[in-house]
């Protein structure tokens, strides 16, 4: 059964749509089959993936973009999924084994406009689409805005697993503590819509600090986190196995050049990377977690 992640915070620009698609090609690279989901209609992780003239093409019509499951409402997401994401000059395929279903700008709709059947919120068309196509997957990984608003609802609903990106400051705190809040706050609202095949609902498994630069001491921020983290499992109000992961990203230009590229990380020039002292890279931190998140198994 594929596992589902989200990844998010409430704190915005920690980094999660770099952390998600970095992880995702590395996961993807090391053989297994990934699908990610962009359900911020900034449509980063979009337009990074599939480059912007593949990406205009979309955000022209709506047509292939996951709003049009919602409105006109014939889109299914099956339909909708853009098989081995990662283009080279010519097409040819870079990183097969990393899928994508993109958003466009037209996903903030969903948060206004959209009214749909109150009996079929929109996480629940979602869930039941995804559930179509999740046996074809080892994990499904859903992008997420700084909240949980209808397009989040989507994948935190079908997710089962949760993890925070953080930046070694008060903010990123704050902004855990807001998202396990808002967390239990949704779960109880969407209770009724769930079915035991669908597995627990998500609670935070773990926190991946991010954009950490040499020689900085992050010993504090990280106990912080560690003791609100304690009193969370105390509460049963994340996963009893949830911890901060021991990788950590490093703060390295490579990750704002990849974007530009078009490219994952780990598809840039191992020399682009700015080994440290000992060879290795942000590439090698992105390879870590990939192999930390696949032996965190347990609740
Ligand atoms: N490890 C890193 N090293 C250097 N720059 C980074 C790193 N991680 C992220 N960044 C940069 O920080 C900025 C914010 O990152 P990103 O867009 O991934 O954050 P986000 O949490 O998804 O933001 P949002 O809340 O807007 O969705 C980007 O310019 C990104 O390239
Ligand atoms: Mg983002």
């Amino acid at each position: 059964m594929a596992r589902k992640i989200s990844f998010i915070n409430y704190k915005g620009g920690v980094g999660k749509t770099s952390l998600i698609v970095n992880t995702a090609a590395a996961l993807a690279k090391m053989g297994k089959r990934v699908l990610l989901f962009d359900f911020d209609t900034q449509s980063n992780a979009s337009i990074w993936l599939l480059k912007l003239d593949r990406w205009n093409k979309i955000n022209a019509t709506g047509e292939g973009a996951i709003y049009s499951i919602f409105d006109p409402g014939r889109g299914q997401v099956k339909d909708l999924v853009v098989k081995d994401v990662v283009e080279g000059k010519s097409g040819e395929k870079l990183l097969p084994g990393l899928d994508l279903v993109p958003t466009t700008f037209n996903l903030v709709d969903l948060e206004n406009e959209y009214t749909g059947d109150p009996k079929r919120p929109p996480y629940l068309v979602f869930q039941e689409q995804l559930a179509t196509i999740e046996a074809n997957y080892d994990f499904i990984l859903f992008d997420c805005p700084p909240n949980i608003l209808r397009a989040s609802q989507c994948g935190v609903f079908a997710s089962n697993e949760i993890y925070v990106p953080a930046n070694p400051d008060a903010l990123s705190l704050i902004g855990f503590t807001l998202l396990v809040e808002k967390l239990q706050k949704f779960h109880q609202l969407s209770a009724s819509f769930r079915r035991t095949s669908m597995g627990a609902p998500a609670q935070v498994h773990g926190i991946v600090f991010n954009s950490i630069k040499t020689g900085v001491d992050i010993e504090v921020p990280k106990m912080r986190m560690q003791l609100r983290l304690n009193q969370f499992k105390t509460a049963k109000r994340a996963a009893p196995g949830a911890k901060i992961f021991d990788t950590q990203i490093r703060d390295a230009m490579v990750v704002r050049r990849a974007v530009a590229l078009g490219l994952p990380v780990a598809l840039v020039s191992a020399e682009a990377a700015d080994a440290g002292p000992t060879g290795d890279n942000v590439i090698t931190d992105y390879r870590k977690l990939a192999n930390e998140l696949v032996a965190h198994v347990q609740g």
